[in-house]
């Protein structure tokens, strides 16, 4: 049972693991982190960076390390909590990968051939590696050593929920009741942040506004957000990055006020800039200077992600033993 009761309320297990992908910005935030880190509050949240799978495409060393200890550091900063969930690192419980090597024996090259994410990458002229082929049998042992019930995730990992399902189905056939059967969510409620170009917010188009980089980087980025030419008396247009960027800090009546502000001649964008600028540090300075305190203190930051992999060690042995059982790895009768 992977149920977890608390006060007699039954808490959910819900697992979801996070892409350690470099400078945290404004989209990562309002897109996943945020909810990710509500979650805990009234579910048995599963979370962790995953790494394994990271390296299916960076081959360089100091920079995986780079990036999963900031990863962690960013959702620690902003409030995930290893008292209230089980937060680790992937690498941390390498139980995963003899899971997916189980895993591998019933899963159809076919099935991985219909793989989204692989396909667009050969489409792209990538090269794919044995990592990229399997990366969703991996998935898959993720998911099931954990027992998860709910795997909430973007649309782009839909394919991977149901692949993870029909494996599950599969096992469970061969070789008896192990796993659980995961439900996909689908997050239609994650709010899609524009960059300061206008177009999807994402590292790789160079758009994004940091969160924890230096107060004048950021005021950079918040000036060169992309605005028409109406000049100060004239009325601005309310469906750009600069309002949907403003809205994400403001409550409905707030966000009534902004229109206001935006549509009544008299204010040019430059101070428009200023106060998001001013309310986009005031939002983050806790969180700031938490990331702060833990890059100063790193011991701190391994303690919780030791306490994390603790917590989910034991549980992964437990669904791995119970798959060794019924695969006949455990020989000793
Ligand atoms: N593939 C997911 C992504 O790119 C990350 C991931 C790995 C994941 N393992 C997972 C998500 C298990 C949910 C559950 O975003």
């Amino acid at each position: 049972m992977a149920t977890l009761f608390i006060f007699g309320v039954i808490l959910k297990r819900v697992l979801s693991g996070i892409q350690p992908s470099g400078q945290l910005h404004l989209g990562n935030y309002f897109g996943m982190m945020k909810r990710m880190i509500h979650y805990q509050e009234e579910n048995d949240l599963f979370c962790f960076i995953v790494d394994y799978h990271a390296m299916t495409t960076i081959h360089d060393g100091n920079r995986l390390r780079d990036n999963t200890l900031n990863a962690a550091m960013d959702f620690l900063a902003l409030g995930m909590d290893s008292e209230k969930s089980t937060f680790w690192i992937q690498s941390d419980v390498p139980q995963v990968t003899e899971l997916t090597w189980i895993l591998s024996n019933v899963v159809s090259v076919g099935l991985m051939e219909r793989g989204t994410s692989y396909k667009d990458k050969l489409a792209k002229g990538l090269k794919a590696n044995m990592g990229l082929f399997s990366y969703p049998i991996l998935m898959a042992a993720d998911i099931l050593l954990f027992g998860s019930e709910v795997v909430p995730v973007g649309k782009d990992q839909k394919q991977h929920v149901e692949m993870t399902r029909d494996i599950a189905i599969r096992f469970n056939k061969t070789f008896g009741n192990i796993f659980t059967i995961p439900e996909l969510e689908i997050d239609k409620g994650s709010q899609l942040v524009p960059g300061i170009d206008g177009q999807k917010m994402s590292k790789s188009y160079n758009n994004s506004i940091p969160i924890f980089d230096d107060e004048n980087t950021i005021r950079k980025k918040v000036m060169s957000i992309m605005t028409d030419s109406s000049k100060v008396d004239e009325g601005k247009n309310t469906d750009s990055p600069l309002f949907k960027i403003y809205s994400l800090f403001l409550n409905e009546e707030e966000i009534l006020e902004l229109k206001e502000r935006f549509t009544t001649p008299g204010t040019g964008y430059g101070d428009i800039k200023k106060s998001l600028f001013l309310q986009i540090m005031d939002h983050f300075r806790p969180f700031r200077e938490k990331r702060t305190y833990l890059e100063n203190h790193k011991d701190s930051v391994y303690e919780s992600l030791q306490i994390g992999a603790e917590k989910a060690s034991t549980v992964a042995e437990k669904y791995l033993n119970q798959a060794r059982n019924a695969t006949g790895l455990n020989y000793r009768v």
